[in-house]
């Protein structure tokens, strides 16, 4: 079972991850976790990473994919093939690489990829409340910038290959847990 979560930035994907892997039985790969492990390490691919997301725009593709091939490389994916993505894929480019490398590893497909749609006025307001470094108003505007030009095509992505549970991210956490659990049975 392969599972994607789309959204917004701010509009619940990892409190929603601990959740879901829990239920599910799922490994949690986040890109977002992923760069700022590296950035805590000082790697260089933390450095580098450092410029994009201070600015809140995105890591180039070919930087991300090769940081989440090296990740489905570790035994706990490897041909198992049961893994929740969340802030993974975000451009076009991401998604196909993902069902190639999905390909690779024997893990199957992208079974759903559910986006949850919360407004920009929630979003902002849930990431005053939370004050990672990239919350701050401007950083956020390029964050909300950039997953309207780059992430909502991969909407349609899976939208187009009848895999995308959209779900109201509005309310609370268990409300939208709950949409989230009957959207996925819906699709099966
Ligand atoms: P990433 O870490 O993925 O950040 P993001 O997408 O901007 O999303 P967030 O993690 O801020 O929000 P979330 O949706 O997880 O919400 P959360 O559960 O925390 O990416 C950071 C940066 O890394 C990017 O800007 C980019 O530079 C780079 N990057 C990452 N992936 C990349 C990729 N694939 N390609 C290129 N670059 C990439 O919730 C937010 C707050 O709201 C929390 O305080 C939470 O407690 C609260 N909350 C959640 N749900 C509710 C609810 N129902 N009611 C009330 N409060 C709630
Ligand atoms: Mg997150």
């Amino acid at each position: 079972m392969i599972v994607i979560l789309l959204g917004a930035p701010g509009s619940g994907k990892g409190t929603q991850s601990e959740r879901l892997t829990a239920a599910l039985d799922l490994v949690h790969i986040s890109s977002g976790d992923l760069f700022r492990d590296h950035l805590g390490r000082g790697t260089p691919l933390g450095e580098l990473a450092r410029t994009y997301m201070d600015a809140g725009a995105l890591v180039p593709d070919e930087v991300t994919i090769r940081m989440i091939a090296d990740r489905l490389d570790r035994p706990d994916v490897h041909g198992k093939g049961r893994v929740l993505f969340d802030g993974f894929p975000r451009t076009v480019a991401q998604a196909d690489a993902l069902d190639a490398l999905l390909g690779e590893i024997g893990a199957g497909n992208v079974g759903a990829a559910v986006f949850i749609d919360v407004s920009e006025t929630t979003v902002v307001e849930r990431m005053a409340g939370r004050g990672r470094s990239d919350d701050n108003p401007d950083v956020i505007r390029t964050r909300l910038a950039a997953f309207r030009r780059d992430t909502e095509p991969v909407i349609g992505f899976y939208r187009a290959q009848g895999k995308l549970v959209a779900v109201d991210g509005e309310g609370t956490v268990d409300d939208v847990f709950e949409r989230i659990m009957a959207g996925l049975v819906a699709c099966e």
